[in-house]
């Protein structure tokens, strides 16, 4: 089924020229890149988009990190493009993640885990509206 999730680079990724690196392995995948821009994010929008981890300690790390230089909003469009993207960035910890995904291959810290990917086809949307109002094409 053809769906839209969202991606962010976070600054660590911009900060270490790794926007061409993942974006090349997202369009190699076959998924098509349906949004993009480059923002420095208010923190509304940071604490928005991580609403639910509201009460979890490291809320204010996580925002205060998303806020402190430029990140990459993208919007990725394919098949099944929720699963396949979570799939190829890997878990949340890079320690714990595949060889061949994302952070399997270029991160070390969960707290610089070069992306975000959205969970579920209902986060997806959610998080959608947030970074693209404008709507994606
Ligand atoms: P992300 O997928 O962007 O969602 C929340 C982020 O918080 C997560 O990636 C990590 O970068 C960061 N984080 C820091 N500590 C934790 C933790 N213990 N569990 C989950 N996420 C964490």
């Amino acid at each position: 089924m053809e769906e839209t999730t969202l991606v962010l680079i976070k600054p660590g990724g911009v900060g270490r020229n790794l926007i061409g690196e993942i974006t090349r392995r997202i369009e190699a995948r076959q998924l098509r890149v349906s949004g993009l821009k480059l923002v420095r994010a208010e923190r509304g929008t940071v604490e928005q988009h991580y609403d639910e981890h509201r009460e979890r300690p490291f809320f204010k790390d996580v925002c205060d990190y998303l806020t402190s230089g430029p990140i990459v909003a993208m919007a990725v469009t394919g098949t099944n493009a929720v699963k396949a993207i979570r799939t190829m960035m890997g878990a949340t910890n890079p320690l714990e993640a595949t060889p061949g995904t994302v952070r399997g291959d270029l991160a070390l810290t969960i707290d610089d885990n070069l992306t975000h990917s959205s969970s579920d086809p209902e986060a997806a949307a959610r998080e959608l509206a947030l970074w693209f109002p404008e709507g994606t094409v």
